[in-house]
């Protein structure tokens, strides 16, 4: 049979299929769910900056001006209605999941500047999670602002998040940086043991009889999966972290490509949210069925074997790909209408 125990973050998981962090998390009865159904590790739904400092601002306001002020105050950040509990509640869910599950439990923090409310790194840590996975979501909007100002600020984030814990930091980005492995060098250089990658952005749609503009989620397939697949082949072996692959994770064999391109771990949200946690035993079955049909010992082994490094064409990584797929495509438009 073969072995599907690896290690993430330093951490022993007994597959190689981790819950990536969605509101599916914040029911402790699904946390022991996705034990049962396998999944090697959960990353817990995200506290958010804002929930923070929301809370400490109103409750600033409530002390300081009376509770006429109150709904002033909460009106200064976005609603973020029923989509999260709160920091005191989600320190309770951390430690409610980790007395339920034997998997390792991941906070994760979700903001991208430095401040107060990066304390709660550490009340994460003393709640009991195993790590923490910083999520640095953020859309530069202002013209004045330089990708290098950007970068030091998010890179001193993670050093001051760093500073503060003891466990393990894995740290989320997205796709949207000049130099990727430039910049995700210099996150690994600032502490991160592992890189998450990517980010999804939910791009607003507009409502164009109502004029307003509305949020969208929308939950992936499996064409998601190239660009962090591609990212993470390039940087395994060059940037000293491990990888986990977020985006597009819905089949045994979008877990063996992140493998292969160098991923510690394939992490997966919208196919659970899809058809239920449950799916995450099929996956993890079938991926075995694989590993046992093409004589893989070990997801260890697999590891690495079709990143950039390794295979025999290293610039189907890079542009040459891209005159490849544009003349393939050409020549099946021309022959084939
Ligand atoms: C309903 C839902 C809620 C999510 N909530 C969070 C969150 O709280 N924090 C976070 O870092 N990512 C969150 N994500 C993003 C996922 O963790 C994941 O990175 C992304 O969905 C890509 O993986 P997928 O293709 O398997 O969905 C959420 C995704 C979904 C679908």
């Amino acid at each position: 049979m073969a072995e599907l125990k690896t290690k993430y973050l330093g951490l022993e998981v007994k597959t190689p299929l981790v819950a990536s962090a969605s509101a599916l998390s914040k029911k402790l009865d699904n946390v022991k769910e996705m034990e049962d159904a396998g999944l090697g590790a959960v990353v817990l739904y995200s506290l958010f900056e804002e929930e923070i400092i929301h809370e400490s601002l109103a409750l600033d306001h409530f002390l300081t001006r009376g509770s006429e002020s109150f709904a002033e105050a909460i009106t200064y950040f976005p609603d973020l209605g029923n989509y999260n509990t709160g920091p005191d509640k989600y320190l309770k869910m951390i430690s409610n999941a980790k007395e339920a599950v034997d998997i390792p439990v991941i906070g994760s923090l979700n903001g991208i500047s430095t401040g107060g409310w990066i304390k709660h790194a550490k009340l994460i840590e003393e709640a009991g999670a195993d790590a923490l996975e910083l999520n640095m979501y953020f859309l530069p909007s202002d013209p004045k602002l330089t990708a290098d100002e950007l970068e030091k600020a998010q890179i001193e984030l993670v050093k001051d998040i760093k500073k503060s814990i003891k466990v393990p930091l894995a740290v989320k980005l997205s796709p949207f940086y000049t130099s990727i492995p430039h910049f995700a060098g210099a996150v690994a250089a600032a502490g991160a043991k592992a890189l998450v990658l990517f980010n999804r952005f939910y791009q607003p749609d507009l409502n164009i009889t109502d004029l307003e503009v509305v949020p969208k989620l929308e939950l992936s397939t499996s064409a998601d999966l190239l660009l962090p697949m591609r990212w993470i082949a390039i940087l395994y072996d060059r940037i000293h972290t491990d990888f986990a692959l977020t985006s597009g994770v819905h089949t045994a064999e979008d877990i063996v490509k992140a493998i292969m391109a160098g991923a510690s771990v394939a992490m997966t949200a919208s196919a659970l949210v899809k058809h239920g946690i449950r799916r995450a035993s099929s996956l993890i079955e079938e991926l075995a069925q694989w590993m046992n049909e093409y004589d893989y010992k070990s997801v260890d082994q697999m590891r690495g074997s079709l990143s950039q490094k390794k295979v025999a064409e290293p610039a189907a990584f890079e542009r040459a790909n891209y005159m490849k797929a544009l003349t393939l495509f050409d020549n099946r438009i021309m022959y084939t209408g």
